[in-house]
């Protein structure tokens, strides 16, 4: 009796540890290198990221739309786009795991943005990150992400999301054991996927605080103006000088006169999440107007807190 019970009691913890033991990806253990820079070195891709130009994205939007709810921008600071995973050639793809699909209105609809790619689902379920953050006690991250991780006409959280399932599912270093992948996870945790997302988040945060775009330029004194404009080629001086190589700047209007992007590309020295990024020129030309005045509106009255 008393070993047939010990046998049941073993079989599944033995079967536990099976799967445990292909839980490696222990990164400190393998010498990091640089993502980009010699893809055939990778030895493990929870480690370094195979999408390994590593965008740091970032907005400058002059209102958030939804002030009578209170969310307002951060002042003296531009604010968070995303953690963007390009090929090394400065392709991209995106939606890369459908089993983690929070976008409530996915942009692209299908993963290769035409007709005939894979259909990504809308997500029915609301807030999934906010609930995550609290459960898990995350509370600073979550103070951060409110306020300078602004949507625009729509709710933060569904911007959290739509960055989440978009972009950070197409970096091998927070796989979850999708479609073949690995788990880079394993089962030290409990939830791979919500460790993932939580790991992601941090991420985010990990590489925005390296690049103070505001302060970068206002101490070049270039401040927001609805009366001075800027030269296209200063701004880009500045954030070239201070980054450590050329970001992409994003203009609106339809001559393009409006600054409202910056992404600096980089290289990740190792995985993302340790946020050791060496600065790399960009692969996409900016699309402002090269020749016309460039301005880097004041936000709105009543949009800045
Ligand atoms: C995990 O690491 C152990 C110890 O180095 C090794 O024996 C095992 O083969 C590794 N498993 C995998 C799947 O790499
Ligand atoms: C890239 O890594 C491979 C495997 O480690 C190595 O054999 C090769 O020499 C490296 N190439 C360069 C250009 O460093
Ligand atoms: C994607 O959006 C386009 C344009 O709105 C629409 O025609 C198409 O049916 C949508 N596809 C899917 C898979 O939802
Ligand atoms: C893991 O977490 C996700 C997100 O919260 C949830 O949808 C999923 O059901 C969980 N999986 C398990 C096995 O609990
Ligand atoms: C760039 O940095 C160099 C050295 O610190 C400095 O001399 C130069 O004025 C800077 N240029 C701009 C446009 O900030
Ligand atoms: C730049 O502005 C000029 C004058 O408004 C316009 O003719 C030109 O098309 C603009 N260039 C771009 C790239 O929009
Ligand atoms: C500055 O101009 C922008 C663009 O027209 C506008 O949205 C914003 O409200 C203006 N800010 C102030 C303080 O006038």
């Amino acid at each position: 009796m008393y070993p047939l019970i010990k046998l049941l009691t073993i079989l599944p913890l033995l079967a536990l540890g099976d799967a445990r033991s292909s839980d490696n990806h222990t990164c400190a253990l393998t010498k990091p290198i640089y993502s980009c820079e010699n893809t055939t070195a990778i030895v493990d891709t929870c480690c370094t990221p195979t999408e390994g130009l590593v965008l740091v994205t970032q907005y400058w939007d002059t209102y958030t739309g939804l002030e009578n709810e209170g969310s307002v921008l951060p002042k003296d600071s531009w604010t968070i786009h995303g953690l963007w995973p390009d090929r090394c050639d400065g392709s991209y793809g995106q939606y890369c795991d459908l089993s983690r699909q929070y976008d409530p209105v996915p942009s692209p609809n299908t993963t290769t943005g035409k007709p005939d790619g894979t259909p990504v689902p809308a997500w029915q379920g609301g807030d999934v990150i906010t609930p995550l953050l609290k459960e898990y006690g995350k509370y600073d991250l979550l103070a951060f992400m409110q306020k300078f991780w602004k949507s625009q006409n729509s709710p933060d959280w569904t911007f959290w999301q739509h960055e989440f399932s978009k972009h950070a599912t197409c970096f091998t270093t927070y796989d979850v054991g999708f479609n073949g992948s690995p788990d880079c996870y394993g089962t030290l945790y409990g939830n791979s996927t919500e460790a993932s997302i939580i790991d992601f988040l941090d991420s985010v945060v990990k590489a925005q605080v390296q690049y103070p775009t505001y302060q970068w330029l206002e101490q070049a004194g270039i401040v927001p103006s609805n009366s001075t404009s800027y030269k296209i080629n200063d701004i880009q001086d500045v954030l070239t000088n201070a980054s450590g190589a050329e970001p992409y700047l994003g203009c609106t209007g339809l001559t393009r006169q409006v600054l409202t992007e910056v992404w600096y590309y980089t290289h990740s020295y190792g995985r993302p999440q340790d946020g050791f990024l060496k600065p790399i020129d960009q692969t996409t030309k900016s699309n402002c107007n090269a020749t016309e005045p460039i301005w880097y509106y004041e936000r709105t009255e009543g949009s800045e807190y």
